[in-house]
């Protein structure tokens, strides 16, 4: 037995492993069941009661030697797989995550903007708080006219003459304009607009404008049709119509609101257009004498047209989205619908 003992201990230290499968039938080997420590500790009851001791003692320390050499090759194995192993794969494709998208107000803002830059229109812009003149004096409010009042403006400050207010309209951006920019002048200007109204599928108290101002010599009420003519059939294709209908705007005179024929039922009459074939889109007319004088303009000299439209209200007729809180309400799934739409 002393023998065996030590032609294992030797073996033991002789043992190598080069996988964990050479490490687990090394333990079978030694340690198992019918291995060979085990069986060296089955035939200890054979051994004379005098050698019992020494024998025992030797049989722990080869038992636990077995055991902590098993360990130790299998650790060994372990360090080697890992020093071996690929420590990136430089060629796995990357994660991809989900592109953003333009939101649908900016990218008809945007191409209502590029259709007028192709017209040779600069963009101006104005802020969103103003004063009462810009929004209101200058552009020939009749002193008690209702949009003045509480229920229609936001006011920042009451109480003095000109009080600061949050525009109700982008048309303050052609007085700021008439002011500081030499003639002739030609803009576009997009913005934000607020107005104190309930929110519903039809109005909101923010939305977005467009408006426009062209002044010149001679510019008259035809190059006016021409200029959204132009325009209508660039925004909602080639076969577009346009009619105007005389109106009333206290900084135009002639005033006119403007339709373009149903771009889904093309005239026909559908839900869209409530069977008249025709769609409003904007506002326009002749700059009013009055708005000119106040901004330094003499109206014998020149003349000019202007033009205001919902930037909400031409988006929801280009996709037929009929509820404009879904404009305000950021629903990714709403707004997703617009990640492939192009711009002109
Ligand atoms: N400012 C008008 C509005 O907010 C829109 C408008 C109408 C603008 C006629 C204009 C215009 O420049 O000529 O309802």
């Amino acid at each position: 037995m002393k023998e065996s003992i030590d032609r294992i201990f030797q073996e033991l230290a002789d043992l190598k492993a080069a996988s964990q499968k050479e490490v687990e039938e090394a333990r079978i080997r030694f340690l198992g069941k019918k291995g060979e420590v085990t069986a060296l500790m089955e035939q200890f009851r054979t051994v004379a009661p005098e050698l019992k001791r020494e024998y025992g003692q030797k049989l722990n320390e080869l038992k636990k030697a077995a055991n902590a050499r098993i360990e130790e090759l299998k650790f060994a194995v372990e360090e080697t797989a890992d020093a071996l192993a690929p420590k990136e794969d430089l060629s796995m494709p990357g994660d991809s995550f989900p592109l953003g998208s333009r939101h649908p107000v900016s990218i008809v803002r945007q191409q209502i903007v590029d259709i007028f830059r192709k017209f040779g229109y600069d963009v101006a812009e104005g802020p969103e708080i103003e004063d009462d003149y810009h929004v209101f004096e200058a552009l020939n409010f009749p002193p008690n006219h209702p949009a003045r009042e509480m229920q229609d403006t936001f006011f920042v400050s009451t109480g003095h003459l000109n009080p600061l207010l949050l525009r109700t309209h982008t048309s303050s951006v052609q007085v700021r304009t008439m002011e500081k920019q030499p003639l002739p002048i030609r803009v576009v200007c997009p913005g934000r607009v607020f107005r104190n109204e309930a929110i519903s599928a039809r109005a909101h108290c923010i939305f977005h404008q467009v408006e426009g101002l062209y002044i010149d010599k001679d510019v008259t009420f035809a190059d006016l049709k021409q200029a959204i003519l132009l325009f209508a059939r660039e925004m909602f294709g080639p076969d577009t119509e346009i009619r105007m209908r005389p109106s009333y705007f206290p900084f135009t005179e002639p005033s006119a609101e403007v339709d373009v024929s149903c771009n889904i039922c093309h005239g026909k009459g559908c839900n869209i257009c409530k069977g008249t074939g025709w769609l409003e889109i904007m506002g326009c007319g002749m700059v009013d004498p009055n708005v000119l004088k106040a901004s330094g303009i003499d109206p014998n000299e020149y003349s000019g047209f202007a033009f205001g439209m919902g930037v909400e209200r031409i988006a929801m007729l280009k996709w037929q989205v009929n509820d404009l809180r879904h404009y305000f309400e950021n629903d990714m799934r709403f707004l997703g619908e617009f990640a492939t739409a192009t711009e002109v």
